[in-house]
């Protein structure tokens, strides 16, 4: 049983591996790969709006991010992933971000993302997509012109 559970574990981390050949080459991207995750696990608790924050850090600004916060710790310091407080406490069996409350746990690989992420100097990529994330431009679709016109809509009821 204890064998067959490391195997699969085996299978399982060879396949992830083997399935990923290029992304592990490529640097992690803030747009593709981070600002999503932070998007949906940290900001609301450590975003942009005062009301929600907590521990008086955001992530969401680069330049607030690598500032000492109140408890004086640095959240993030670009190259030095174990000097980062967010990657200590992701990886922080005892008491983890995201909290257990917030029920978001961050996968083993999402983690490791934004390990490497901080040891490639944490860089914000500015807001929008890049030529980068989005990969090669999509061919025009044609456009069924007709079917927009304003007559083919449905109608709204008359204002009152
Ligand atoms: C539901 C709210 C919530 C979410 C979601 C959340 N946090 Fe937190 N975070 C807190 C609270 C509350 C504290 C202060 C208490 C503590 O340190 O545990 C905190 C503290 C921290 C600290 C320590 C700051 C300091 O000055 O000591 C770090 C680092 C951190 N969070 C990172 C993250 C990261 C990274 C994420 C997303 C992966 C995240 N948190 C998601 C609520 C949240």
């Amino acid at each position: 049983m204890r064998f067959r559970t490391t195997a699969w574990i085996a299978l399982g981390a060879v396949f992830l591996l083997s399935a990923s050949p290029c992304r592990s080459a490529e640097p992690v991207s803030f747009n593709r790969d981070i600002r999503p995750i932070m998007s949906d696990v940290c900001f609301h608790c450590h975003g942009n709006d005062a009301e929600t924050r907590e521990a008086g850090m955001r992530l969401d600004v680069r330049e607030a991010a690598l500032k000492e916060t109140e408890n004086g710790a640095v959240p993030i310091v670009p190259g030095d992933p174990d000097a980062s407080e967010i990657i200590k406490r992701m990886f922080d069996d005892e008491d983890p971000m995201p909290p257990e409350s917030a029920h978001k746990p961050l996968s083993a690989a999402q983690r490791e993302l934004f390990r490497r992420w901080v040891a490639e100097g944490a860089v914000y990529e500015p807001t929008g997509p890049t030529r980068r994330s989005l990969g090669p431009p999509c061919p025009a679709l044609p456009l069924a012109r007709t079917r927009s016109t304003p007559s083919s809509r449905p109608s709204l009821p008359p204002r009152a």
